[in-house]
């Protein structure tokens, strides 16, 4: 029906109407909380890109954790930052790695959160890449040995869910593979399955302590151009073994979002990453925009596009923001 039948303006008329009308609500179980790991106790480091983040020590992140839980978001992913780092990334499969006592420090606090592993190396390596070099060569198939001891690693210290970002083909397979045959058939993948080579991971490279100390993540991470490509990367997760499927960063790539959930109807989840925060962060800070708004639009876009939740910096905030 043509105007003057037709009238949209009419359902946006009043507050009621509007609310009635709306196709996308945000609420604080549609976040995971990325946190950052250290060792020591007590320690409590501001980190300067990111206002309002810290790198705990385990004490400290139990702390941080209690007014996340208070605000109803139901997950965290925790990126470690080891004592020391090495070619062959030990910290990452420790015992006694700082996420393996940060997550069963977690679990022991608050049984119901569910908390998820980030499963890359590049905090854990003196080079900074994601896998195993050599020379420069970042190789495939020999980090996917570690990837696989690093899984199950994580899995016994209690982690709920494994999130593979590494970028190695055949990744979720060899994670797959490993927690069957470790007796953990039950713990859950959730793939970084359409990751970019993205300039927006820059404040996180400075929280996590992880910038590649020669050349760039090009030879694993996608590249932004390509959509086709991510659509035959998510299909070879889907096969290997993915339960949930994530793509990141968020607000660039909804196309790619927005398709993947379409397309494979998993649960799928976008990564609202540093640079994306920081953005709001430091334009707010200018009186350039008004971040409460900026951040609740971009989070509803994000769900709104596909997303069955978000990894945001912006949890708590956002939670409390919808709550009040
Ligand atoms: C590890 C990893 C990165 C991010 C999440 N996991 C950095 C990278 O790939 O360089 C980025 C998250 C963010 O920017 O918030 N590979």
């Amino acid at each position: 029906m043509p105007f003057p039948v037709s009238r949209p303006r009419r359902l946006r008329a009043t507050p009621a109407l509007r609310r009635l009308v709306r196709e996308t609500e945000l609420s604080p179980s549609d976040f995971v909380m990325p946190y950052f790991v250290r060792p020591g106790k007590g320690e409590k480091r501001p980190i300067k890109s990111m206002p309002g983040h810290f790198q705990y020590s385990v004490d400290e992140l139990v702390k941080a954790a209690g007014p996340l839980v208070q605000s109803g978001v139901p997950a965290v992913i925790l990126f470690g930052i080891p004592d020391a780092k090495d070619s062959k990334a030990s910290g990452a499969y420790a015992k006694d790695g700082i996420v393996q006592r940060a997550a069963a420090a977690l679990k022991d606090r608050y049984p119901d959160l569910c908390v998820i592993a980030d499963l890359c190396f590049c905090e854990y390596m003196d080079h900074g890449h994601c896998g195993i070099i050599k020379g420069e060569r970042v190789l495939n198939d020999e980090t996917l040995e570690f990837t696989a001891k690093t899984a199950v690693s994580q899995a016994k210290a209690g982690f709920d869910v494994i999130a593979p970002s590494g970028m190695m083909d055949g990744q979720v397979a060899a994670i797959r593979k490993a927690l069957d045959a470790a007796g953990f058939a039950m713990t859950p993948i959730l793939a970084y399955a359409a990751k970019y080579a993205s300039a927006f991971y820059g404040p996180f490279r400075d929280a996590a302590e992880s910038p590649p100390s020669f050349g760039d993540r090009s030879s694993y991470q996608m590249d932004p151009a390509n959509f086709a490509e991510a659509m035959r990367e998510i299909a070879l997760d889907v096969d290997e073994g993915a339960d949930m499927i994530m793509v990141k960063p968020a607000l660039p790539y909804l196309d790619v979002l927005a398709a993947a959930k379409k397309r494979f109807g998993l649960p799928t989840s976008a990564y609202q990453v540093s640079g994306e925060f920081a953005m709001i962060k430091a334009a707010a800070a200018n009186g350039w925009i008004d971040e409460k708004r900026v951040a609740l639009e971009s989070l509803t876009s994000i769900k709104r596009a596909g997303a069955d939740f978000i990894l945001t910096y912006y949890a708590l905030e956002a939670a409390r923001w919808l709550g009040a």
